[in-house]
């Protein structure tokens, strides 16, 4: 980290470690951006990224111990269990919303600030499924409010989308995991009750999913995103509702290799296509 580096260089740099899934030390960063004004070319502290904990659990380490509300006694099947009755439970998506928040069962809730359920429209046309909230989500307690989500959003209109009037916009897991790694396949299982739930709620007419955690997840598949991108394949819940799902590259990845936008702006026009053929205008 440079010594002279400005208030505005500090807010760069914390993005891109953010990005790049380090975890960042937030009440370090705002203690050294109130100690120097925006155009100061005074000296900055010397930041590092904090690579092991998340902002999380270096406040909890702070405070002390927290207690796990996820009691130790229950299996994975029994937390999916309880996923499965909360969802039943739910009969409207805010309801959903409301289960989802108070579910105890993903280890994740504890090393998180919030729980990320959906944004947009209810009864949208179109239902987007990334693969989880990242750091900005996890502040914000909504889906892809960082860059990623807003190359998502241009992305989306692009074919005539958006989240005010056509698009439903979740994730295949509800709590940010530490460093932004990808959800471990037990964190996906306890969130799959809600994820199956929502989508027979609301009842899209088409799936995008974002990203090979995304998709692999949804379609239970090992087929990575390179091969399963470029054409529709069904989605079925247990409950029997079948939705065309239209797999997609990530925007975090298209952020990283602009070469392959045109690959996924291909999908994009499959999912306009498909729209058009259902009658849905856009
Ligand atoms: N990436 C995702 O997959 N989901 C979000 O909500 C944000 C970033």
């Amino acid at each position: 980290m440079p010594q002279n580096a400005s208030a505005a260089a500090l807010k760069a740099l914390t993005e891109w470690w953010e990005e790049m899934g380090v975890d960042v030390d937030q009440a370090e960063i705002s203690a050294a951006m109130k100690a120097q004004p925006a155009d100061s070319s005074g000296p900055a502290r010397d930041l590092k990224p904090v690579r092991s904990e998340s902002p999380k659990q270096s406040q909890d380490q702070a405070r002390g111990p927290r207690k796990s509300r996820r009691k130790q006694s229950k299996t994975l099947e029994d937390w999916v269990a309880e996923a499965e009755s909360l969802a039943a439970g739910a009969d409207s998506l805010e309801a959903l919303k409301a289960a989802i928040e108070i579910f105890e069962g993903c280890p994740l809730k504890q090393l998180c600030d919030k729980t990320v359920v959906y944004d947009g429209t209810l009864s949208a046309p179109v239902m987007v499924l990334g693969e989880g909230p990242g750091g900005q989500e996890d502040r914000m307690g909504l889906p892809f409010v960082g860059k990623a989500g807003q190359l998502l959003d241009k992305m989306l209109a692009a074919i005539g989308l958006d989240r005010k009037t056509n698009t439903f916009i979740s994730n295949v897991n509800y709590w940010r995991p530490p460093g932004n790694r990808n959800p471990e396949a037990d964190e996906l299982a306890v969130c799959r009750p809600f994820v199956n739930r929502m989508v027979d709620l609301a009842q899209p007419k088409i799936i995008i999913a974002t990203g090979g955690v995304a998709a692999k997840s949804l379609l239970d598949t090992k087929t990575g995103i390179m091969r399963l991108r470029g054409s529709e394949r069904p989605f079925e819940t247990p409950a029997g509702t079948t939705i065309p799902l239209v797999p997609m590259f990530h925007p975090a990845y298209l952020l990283r290799r602009p070469q392959d936008k045109s690959r996924a702006w291909r999908d994009l026009l499959l999912v306009q296509a498909r729209l058009k053929e259902m009658g849905v205008a856009l």
